[in-house]
């Protein structure tokens, strides 16, 4: 083949990424405490820390534990809130020519739409990434994701206030998550992103508490990638939006595990934790694995697995 490096670009909805290789939201911060590592510029995109309308603290310490093969995290979305995300966050953001997704939840499906609506003009927001993994206070503490017409609401909201592209992120915790993103789908989402965290717990034994001051938190890492490639692999055979994998991703042969299940594009989350710089490596992994095939473009690659 020519000397010509393979063409990484993916299109997700009416967004184009340089390459397919995005940070997981809560995993990269704003970039800001990976910058002497990581030039942002290299990457897809990254998708910010969970953004509330009004700046929450989080949960009460220790808010992250290590487990086999993963990391159980309570940290309660703790974040800036809208006004100082204007203020702060987006100047930075501004400077660093990447892709920027905002990943966004509220207590409310009014809240939803009121964060969404304080992103309205903000240029450097490219989309919107709708976190339905927290809980839905006033019917019942249930996971707004977890109910397809509460989904559908939530989606429905954010989009009537929202001027830019809306990714659905959805839960793993859940008995069919197809209907969840069929239903994303039916209210307008651009994209589905998939998976968040799986929840769990850990005690500590001589104590005899639970190890989190939350008692239960969400799990990432190796661990739930098995979970994860599977729910993207029945998510892309079910819906016609794009959708964007991530669970657990560790390196570039993860990341074409999910590229081939049909995944238009992944999301490093805990593997930053352990390598800062490993969503470039994934990024130069790929560009060999089709180098050395004779892959011209990674698109070539996308949904193709043989069943
Ligand atoms: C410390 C930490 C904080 C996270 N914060 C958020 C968040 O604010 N919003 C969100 O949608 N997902 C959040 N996540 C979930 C990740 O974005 C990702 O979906 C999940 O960890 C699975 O991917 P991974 O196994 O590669 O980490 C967080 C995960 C971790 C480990």
């Amino acid at each position: 083949m020519s000397g010509k490096p393979p063409d990484l670009t993916v299109d997700i909805g009416p967004l184009k990424l340089k390459n397919p290789v995005l940070t997981a939201s809560g995993t990269f911060g704003y970039g800001q405490e990976f910058n002497d590592l990581v030039d942002p510029a290299m990457l897809g995109g990254i998708v910010v820390k969970g953004l509330s309308l009004r700046p929450r603290p989080g949960n009460p310490p220790p808010r992250i534990v290590e487990t086999p093969c993963g990391m159980l995290n309570a940290i309660g979305l703790a974040n800036v809130g809208l006004e100082a995300f204007l203020k702060e966050k987006v100047p930075w953001l501004q400077k660093l020519h990447t892709l920027v997704v905002v990943n966004i939840y509220g207590n409310s499906i009014d809240e939803y739409g009121a964060v969404a609506a304080g992103l309205r003009g903000v240029d450097v927001v490219d989309a919107v990434e709708v976190n339905i993994s927290c809980p839905n206070v006033k019917d019942g503490g249930m996971a707004f994701g977890t109910d397809p017409d509460i989904t559908a609401r939530v989606t429905e909201e954010v989009l009537k206030n929202c001027d830019k592209p809306v990714f659905v992120k959805l839960s793993p915790n859940v008995t069919d998550i197809v209907s969840i993103a069929r239903a994303a789908e039916s209210a307008g989402a651009h994209a589905v992103s998939l998976i968040n965290t799986l929840t769990g717990m850990s005690i500590d034994i001589e104590r005899r508490v639970p190890t989190l001051g939350n008692i239960s938190g969400g799990l990432s890492g190796p661990a739930i990638r098995p979970v994860a490639l599977y729910m993207v692999y029945q998510v892309v055979r079910s819906v016609g939006i794009p959708v964007i994998g991530g669970g657990g991703i560790m390196d570039y042969r993860d990341a074409l595990e999910f590229l081939i299940a049909g995944a238009r594009a992944i999301q490093v989350g805990t593997a930053n934790f352990v390598k800062p710089r490993v969503s470039l490596e994934i990024i130069d992994g790929l560009r060999k694995y089709c180098r050395d095939r004779g892959i011209a473009e990674i698109e070539e690659i996308i949904g193709t697995l043989n069943t």
